[in-house]
């Protein structure tokens, strides 16, 4: 059955479905999910970049600031970072080869957790990262998706339900160890509900064709854009990223007293942004490095996204207990990192003029405004951590110096 079909199976059984789980099937259903079938999305050859697609000095700089988190914490005997949504792992394989190499104190107390619910990107894992899964130094971890209960009487027509709802976060060592939840391009691609002046975005079929249609929205929905965002003025769309805040829930909920320190690192925007009539409505589709704002063309064969809301991220961290920092630019945080020895983590393995004029370009994507350096935001929050020596990481002298 294809993803189309199993779509308009699940509404003329269910009836309409809201926009999240059109989002959903198109990306995780099990068999036909963009991501789940499909372990070639990156790079040059697929849909979309990431920072780690860039350049290994990504990683790179973030293992350094992760040995400065591991030394201002008194340097525990272990420690664990848990990636989620690691992709294909290039950037776990970079923090780890670097670690080993110039860390080694901090690389024999890390160990590292790979959460990928993907099972062609966990088998990509596992190529990737075959060294250090082998040195059980990085455990790969999908997520169990909860089947959610077939509805109507008699033989179902439709595969089982599947929900991509955190099932939980899937820690190696115990709840008592310190802990640094690392998320890159992660929330982006979690779904989320459309609201507009007509009401909460399903899909039905009419004329056995997906059609678009507005159902009443929830009142916590509601409350959601009161709280975080803006409601949606005429012929605006704007998103309701509730699964997102969950995850911040479950990642709280991932310690005890130990220790813990979230680093997200995404394109969004926040409510004053939206208040100055900017961002509403984000959802974009991706396929062969092109943008679309049509999520309907090609279910299943093109990634879909949405900004994501960092006022309601940052929300959800205070309201766990965790503390905020103010949000920073992708490229104040690297520019923090490394300028203190001009960025050599970058040009280590040049040997000629070439390379290094090569890498000074890669780095310079992924720190200048005209790359990816202003689009993408960072918000780290902690809890367990003295505020200042959160304060002290290089990666938020550049932002405390503007
Ligand atoms: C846009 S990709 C980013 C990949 C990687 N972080 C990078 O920067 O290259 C989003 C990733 O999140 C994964 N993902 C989405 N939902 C997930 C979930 N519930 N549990 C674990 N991984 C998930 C996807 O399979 C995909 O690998």
């Amino acid at each position: 059955m294809s993803l189309r079909e199993k779509i308009e199976c699940e509404i003329r059984e269910r009836g309409p479905i809201p926009f999240s789980r059109y989002m959903e099937l198109c990306l995780y259903d099990p068999d036909e999910g963009y991501y789940s079938r499909n372990a070639e999305q990156f790079g040059k050859a697929g849909d979309f970049y990431t920072s780690s697609d860039v350049h290994a000095v990504f990683g790179r700089l973030l293992a350094r600031q992760f040995d400065e988190i591991w030394r201002a914490l008194d340097r525990p005997p272990q420690i664990e970072i848990l990636e989620l949504g690691p992709g294909r792992g290039l950037f776990a394989r970079d923090v780890l080869d670097w670690s080993n190499k110039k860390f080694p104190d901090f690389f024999a107390a890390l160990i590292y957790t790979l959460q990928e619910s993907s099972p062609a990107l966990q088998a990509k894992l596992q190529e990737n990262l075959t060294e250090h899964v082998a040195a059980e130094k990085a455990y790969i971890s999908g997520e169990a998706r909860i089947a959610r209960p077939q509805v109507g009487a008699g033989a179902p027509t439709c595969p089982a339900e599947q929900s991509s709802a955190p099932a939980g976060i899937h820690r190696r060592l115990t709840y008592h160890a310190p802990l640094i939840v690392f998320a890159n391009e992660f929330f982006d691609a979690l779904p989320v509900e459309i609201l507009s002046l007509q009401g909460k975005l399903h899909l039905a079929l009419e004329n056995n064709r997906l059609q678009e249609t507005c159902l009443p929205p929830l009142a916590a929905e509601l409350e959601f854009l009161d709280r975080y965002s803006v409601h949606p003025e005429p012929g605006e769309r704007i998103e309701v990223p509730i699964l997102a805040q969950d995850w911040i829930r479950q990642i709280a909920n991932s310690t005890t007293s130990a220790p813990l320190l979230l680093i997200v690192i995404d394109y969004g925007y926040t409510r004053e942004q939206q208040l100055a009539d900017r961002y509403r409505g984000t959802v974009m589709a991706y396929r062969h490095h092109s943008a679309s704002p049509d999520p309907y063309q090609a279910p299943g064969e093109q990634d879909l996204t949405a900004h994501v809301n960092f006022t309601a991220l940052a929300a959800a961290c205070e309201q766990a207990g965790m503390r905020c920092e103010k949000l920073f630019t992708q490229s104040q945080f690297l520019m923090g990192i490394g300028e203190k020895n001009q960025f050599a983590d970058a040009f280590e393995d040049c040997r000629l003029p070439q390379e290094r004029a090569k890498v000074a370009l890669q780095l310079k994507h992924l720190v200048t405004p005209a790359g990816m350096g202003e689009n993408f935001q960072v918000l780290m929050a902690s809890r367990g951590i003295e505020p200042d020596k959160v304060a002290a990481l290089s990666g938020l002298l550049w932002n405390e110096r503007r």
